[in-house]
Parts: structure tokens; C-alpha cells; sequence
């Protein structure tokens, strides 16, 4: 069983890269993202109070994200593994991870880290907030503000999994093909 941390800037590839490793390994996958936009889409009492976080392009409360992704794990058992996406963004998610993953004895084994500059992030976020109209993607202030966060508050976790020997960087430049073939030589190492 493999559980992959996929980390990274606003923009840097996750959620791209998590579809096409989920096609070729069969992993299981969770974007703490994409279930609070669903959550929003459904006007549920969680995707309410979540609403302005998102718009604001500020993290929602660790407890609320914390029980989303102990709540994926509980109901979903693939035993080839499962990519985690956009989580854990602080350093108390990635605690509390731990001690979940302990408990369910299936740990983290790397982070695997998309590094992309900025203004590449930047770029690509504006591009698909014009095609998608995704709320957080439309104002560029607010993807700024959402790049500023990760830097003052999510960037850190990366050293948590340094700290335990976890953390793999890969070039996040370039084409979808070439970042997904830099990605899956790491990830068959590990198979
Ligand atoms: P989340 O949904 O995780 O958004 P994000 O981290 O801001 O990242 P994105 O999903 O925008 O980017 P991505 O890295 O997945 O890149 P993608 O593949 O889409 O989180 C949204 C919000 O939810 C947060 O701001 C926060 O409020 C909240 N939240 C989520 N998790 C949380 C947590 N753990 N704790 C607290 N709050 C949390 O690609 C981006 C674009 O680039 C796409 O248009 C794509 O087509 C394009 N692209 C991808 N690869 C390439 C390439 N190689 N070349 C050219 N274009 C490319
Ligand atoms: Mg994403």
C-alpha cells in the first residue's frame, strides 16, 4: 500500500497529476478542495460555513479538514494506496495525519512536493479562472493571497516530511506528460 502526500503551490499541478496517477496506479484519491467546492456546490451546513474562506482564498479550520480526510479513510479502503492532494496544508494537519495513519497502520510514505515559480502559478490560475470560472481562480488578489498563505503557513510541512526522511521534490515545469513521467519514476521506486 502506497499513501502519497501530493503537495504544492495554488497552481502547481496537483489535482492535474492526481487524475493521471489515479489512471495509471489505481490509487485512491481525496482533494480537501474539490470535497469543500462540492460541499459548497450542495449548500450543506459544512460548505456554508466554509464559503468565505474559500472566497477570501484563506485555509478552512484544521478540525474541518482534519475530520474530512478521517472520514475518506474510514469509508474508502484501496489497497493500492491513496493520494492525498492540498492536505495537509499546517503543520497541526500534518500531526494529526500522522496520528490517524498510525492508528489505521497504513503511514505516510513521502510527500512528493511539485515545485513550480510563481509566476507560473500565477499564470495558470488567471487562465483558468477566464475557461472554468472557478470563484477562488477569477480575482487575482485573491489566488496572491492564496499563494501568500501557502508561503506563511503551508510551505513548512514540507520539513515535517523532510524531518522524517519523506519529502521528494520533483520539477513541477513543463509539460502535463513530463512532470507525470518525473513523478512516476519516483512512484515506482517505491512499488
Ligand atoms: P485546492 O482545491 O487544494 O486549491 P489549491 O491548492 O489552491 O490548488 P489548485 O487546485 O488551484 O491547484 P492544483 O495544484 O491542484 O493545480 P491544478 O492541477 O488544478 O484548495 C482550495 C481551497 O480550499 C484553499 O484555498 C483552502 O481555502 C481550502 N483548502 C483545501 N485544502 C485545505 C486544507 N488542507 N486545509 C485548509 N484549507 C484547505 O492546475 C492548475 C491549472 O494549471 C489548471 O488549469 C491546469 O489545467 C493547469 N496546469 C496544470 N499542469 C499544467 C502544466 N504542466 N502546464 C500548463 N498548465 C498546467
Ligand atoms: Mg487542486
Amino acid at each position: 500500500m502506497l499513501n502519497i502526500v501530493l503537495f504544492g503551490a495554488p497552481g502547481a499541478g496537483k489535482g492535474t497529476q492526481a487524475a493521471r496517477l489515479v489512471g495509471k496506479y489505481g490509487l485512491g484519491h481525496i482533494s480537501t478542495g474539490e470535497v469543500i467546492r462540492d460541499e459548497i456546490a450542495r449548500s450543506t451546513p459544512m460548505g456554508v460555513s466554509m464559503e468565505g474562506y474559500i472566497a477570501r482564498g484563506e485555509l478552512a479550520p484544521d478540525e474541518l479538514v482534519i475530520d474530512m480526510v478521517a472520514d475518506y479513510i474510514a469509508r474508502r479502503k484501496n489497497p493500492v494506496g491513496n493520494i492525498f492532494d492540498g492536505f495537509p496544508r499546517t503543520v497541526r494537519q500534518a500531526e494529526e495525519f500522522d496520528k490517524l495513519m498510525q492508528r489505521h497502520s497504513t503511514p505516510v510514505d513521502f510527500m512528493l512536493s511539485l515545485e513550480v515559480p510563481e509566476d507560473v502559478l500565477a499564470e495558470r490560475l488567471l487562465l483558468r479562472g477566464r475557461d472554468s470560472g472557478r470563484a477562488d481562480d477569477s480575482d487575482e488578489q485573491v489566488i496572491r493571497n492564496r499563494i501568500r498563505i501557502y508561503h506563511e503557513v503551508t510551505e513548512v510541512v514540507a520539513r515535517y516530511y523532510d524531518a522524517q526522511n519523506k519529502y521528494v521534490a520533483v520539477d513541477g515545469t513543463g509539460t502535463v506528460g513530463e512532470i507525470e513521467a518525473r513523478i512516476c519514476a519516483v512512484v515506482d521506486k517505491y512499488l
